[in-house]
C-alpha cells in the first residue's frame, strides 16, 4: 500500500536539533501493519481498532477549530476522521518515518487535503504557542511515558479555554494484556505497566477502560 515517497506537496516540518533516528524510525511499516490488525488487538489487548477510530472521530467532532495530534504515529486510528474533517490539523510525532507513513495514509490519491500539517516534534517540547488548539489528541502514547501527569500538563497547556483533550493509554487490565505489557516493559519499550486505577490516581482524572485501553476526555 505504501511506498517511501511523500504525497505531493507534503513537507514534514522539523525543529532545530531534532534529527532523524527517533526510536520508531525504521519500524513504521511493522508497527503500522500490527496496529491495524483486528486479531492482534483482540488477542493482545482485548480491544478493537474500531474503538480507537471511534474515539478519534469523537475528538474531531468535539470542536471546529485547530486540532493537534501528539505522538500521532502512522495515523492508523485517526486518518479517516482527519481526512473527512475540514479542521486545521497538525499531525506531530518524534519519528519522521512514522509521520511519512501518516502522510501517505492521510492522502486521497496523491494529495493530502489543505489544512493538514506534519510536524516532527517532541511531545515534551512542543514548538507551538500555548493555548493554540481547540482539541489535543494523544492516543496510545501515555504508557510509554514515565511521567503521565507531566505529559498531561504539557498537553493541556496547548488548549485554548473551552478546548478538549482526548488521550488513550494501554493499562494492565487483562491477564494476557498485563503479561504482554510486562514483556514490553522488560524490553525497554514501555514505562512500568499501570492499571486504570493507578493512572487515575497519578493523573487525578477519571479514565474509562475497554479491554486494556483506557480513555480520557478532558475539558479546560
Ligand atoms: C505506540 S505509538 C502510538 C502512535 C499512534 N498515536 C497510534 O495510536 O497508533 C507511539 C508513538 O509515539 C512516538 N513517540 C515516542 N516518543 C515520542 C516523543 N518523545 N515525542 C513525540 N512522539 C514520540 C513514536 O514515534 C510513535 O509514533
Amino acid at each position: 500500500m505504501f511506498g517511501s515517497t511523500l504525497p505531493s506537496g507534503v513537507v514534514i516540518e522539523t525543529q532545530p536539533g531534532l534529527d532523524p533516528g527517533a526510536r520508531y524510525d525504521g519500524r513504521a511499516a511493522g508497527y503500522d501493519w500490527l496496529i491495524g490488525l483486528g486479531l492482534y488487538n483482540r488477542l493482545a489487548w482485548s480491544t478493537s481498532p474500531r474503538d480507537y477510530a471511534a474515539f478519534a472521530q469523537q475528538a474531531v467532532d468535539s470542536r471546529t477549530g485547530p486540532l493537534l495530534d501528539v505522538a500521532a504515529g502512522t495515523a492508523a486510528a485517526t486518518a479517516q476522521a482527519y481526512r473527512s474533517s475540514t479542521r486545521p490539523t497538525i499531525v506531530s510525532d518524534r519519528s519522521r518515518d512514522m509521520l511519512a507513513r501518516a502522510a501517505q495514509r492521510l492522502a486521497d490519491g496523491d494529495r493530502v487535503r489543505p489544512g493538514i500539517r506534519f510536524v516532527q516534534a517532541d511531545a515534551f517540547d512542543l514548538p507551538f504557542a500555548p493555548g493554540s488548539f481547540d482539541t489535543v489528541v494523544c492516543l496510545g502514547f501515555l504508557h510509554l511515558v514515565e511521567d503521565p501527569a507531566g505529559l498531561l500538563a504539557h498537553l493541556r497547556a496547548q488548549l485554548r479555554p473551552g478546548g478538549r483533550l482526548f488521550c488513550s493509554s494501554l493499562v494492565a487490565a487483562t491477564p494476557r494484556g498485563t503479561r504482554y505489557l510486562n514483556l514490553l516493559h522488560r524490553a525497554g519499550e514501555v514505562a512500568p505497566p499501570r492499571t486504570a486505577d493507578e493512572l487515575a490516581s497519578i493523573t487525578g482524572q477519571t479514565w474509562r477502560r475497554r479491554g486494556s485501553m483506557a480513555y480520557l476526555e478532558l475539558g479546560i
